[in-house]
């Protein structure tokens, strides 16, 4: 089954080509991304308007890109797919529309896909993971432990109460003046700094859920900056430093609560943590990640950082996925600005950048 796949749900305007085999193994036949991260640097956010141009006029490109890499034509597809949300709704009106308008005019069937849960199923093509195993989402827009037990089978163990943990980070990099995207600013300001200077808090962490909030540390940051002075290079690298040992502690513990929730469920497996998103990226992060994945006698796996952020081979392969498993989709599925993967969490208020603070 070979399939294209789409997405427009944020910042990145990605297309790529993906064949499923007969032995469920993934092949992946082009991978086109094209970042908008210019367009937005000078706003220190996604600017949802600016967002939803760039994807109009980069889409067709795109598309066409992909196919051409994949050195096909529209007739040797099985599937068109598209991100259908969550995200914002102008990028997912232009994928959803480029997708819907390429299988109507080549005859193919249609599939919208949850974002989420193309991040979720990468690891099966990048590293042929089998369920169940535990995800631990973290992107700009969102932060949460996800339990994939199959596809179309999720559960959300935990997520954010306030702001994403890529958030987190592009306000840190904005405060104290490091420029966008700010993660990887961040992460490299904090490799000169000593992370023990200043305490920051540890949120939620002696709560016995898998609940994460990042909005305090913000605030701390904040407050740190403004007491500071000479507020140099040093202070910055150091306050860089501690932030991110605050985060890798609180997902450390986090992640080894969720580990054992895990062995608890599921028996004696040897648990699988699956990093993915943007923050993956950062070595402190994976580090924590990695301590506590083998202190629970399991692994972690990363796929490669360019699976990791927003790419349209993910949405590709979720599609074949969904197809070979046999579940049904809405061909005439809308874009879905909201889109939880697990129907029986609770709705949360507040939670990222792609929602309405209250
Ligand atoms: O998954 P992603 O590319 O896009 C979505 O948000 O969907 O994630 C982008 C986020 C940004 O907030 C960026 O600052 C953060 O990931 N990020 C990092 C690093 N690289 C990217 N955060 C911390 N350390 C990094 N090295
Ligand atoms: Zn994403």
């Amino acid at each position: 089954m070979i399939v294209l796949g789409i997405e427009t749900s944020c910042d990145e305007t990605a297309a790529g080509v993906v064949q499923l085999q007969p032995d469920g193994t993934g092949r992946i036949l082009s991978d086109v991304v094209r970042s908008q991260v210019e367009a937005h640097a000078a706003y220190g956010g996604v600017v949802p308007e600016i967002a939803a141009r760039a994807h109009v006029e980069v889409a067709d490109e795109v598309v066409r890109k992909a196919m051409a890499d994949a050195e096909l034509g529209f007739s040797d597809l099985d599937l068109v797919a598209a991100t259908a949300g969550p995200g914002l709704i102008g990028g997912l009106l232009v994928g959803l529309t480029t997708g819907k308008a390429i299988a109507s005019a080549a005859g193919l069937p249609f599939r919208g896909i949850n974002h989420l849960e193309a991040h979720a199923l990468t690891a099966r093509l990048t590293d042929g993971l089998a369920f169940p195993y535990l995800l631990l989402l973290v992107s700009g827009g969102h932060s949460q432990f996800i339990l994939v037990e199959g596809v179309g089978r999720y559960r959300r163990w935990g997520t954010t109460i306030d702001d994403a943990l890529g958030e987190a980070f592009d306000k840190t990099a904005k405060l104290l003046g490091l420029g966008y995207p700010g993660g990887p600013q961040v992460e490299k300001t904090a490799a000169t700094g000593d992370p023990t200077r200043f305490a920051f808090p540890r949120p939620l962490a002696d709560r016995p859920d898998l609940a994460l909030s990042f909005a305090g540390l913000k605030t701390a940051v904040r407050l740190a900056a403004e007491r500071t002075d000479p507020l140099d290079e040093k202070a910055i690298a150091d306050i860089c430093a501690s932030f991110q040992a605050a985060i890798a502690d609180v997902l450390a513990i986090k992640s080894a609560r969720a580990l054992a929730r895990f062995r608890a469920e599921y028996g004696a497996t040897a648990p699988a943590l699956v990093a993915a998103g943007g923050v993956a990226a950062n070595t402190a992060v994976r580090t924590a990640l990695q301590g506590a994945a083998e202190n629970a006698g399991g692994r972690l796996v990363v796929p490669p950082g360019r699976l990791c952020t927003d790419n349209g081979v993910m949405i590709a392969w979720a599609g074949a996925e969904r197809a070979a498993a046999g579940l049904d989709d809405d061909p005439e599925i809308t874009a879905r600005p909201r889109w939880p993967l697990d129907a029986d969490a609770a709705p949360l208020v507040g939670y990222g950048r792609l929602g309405v603070k209250v």
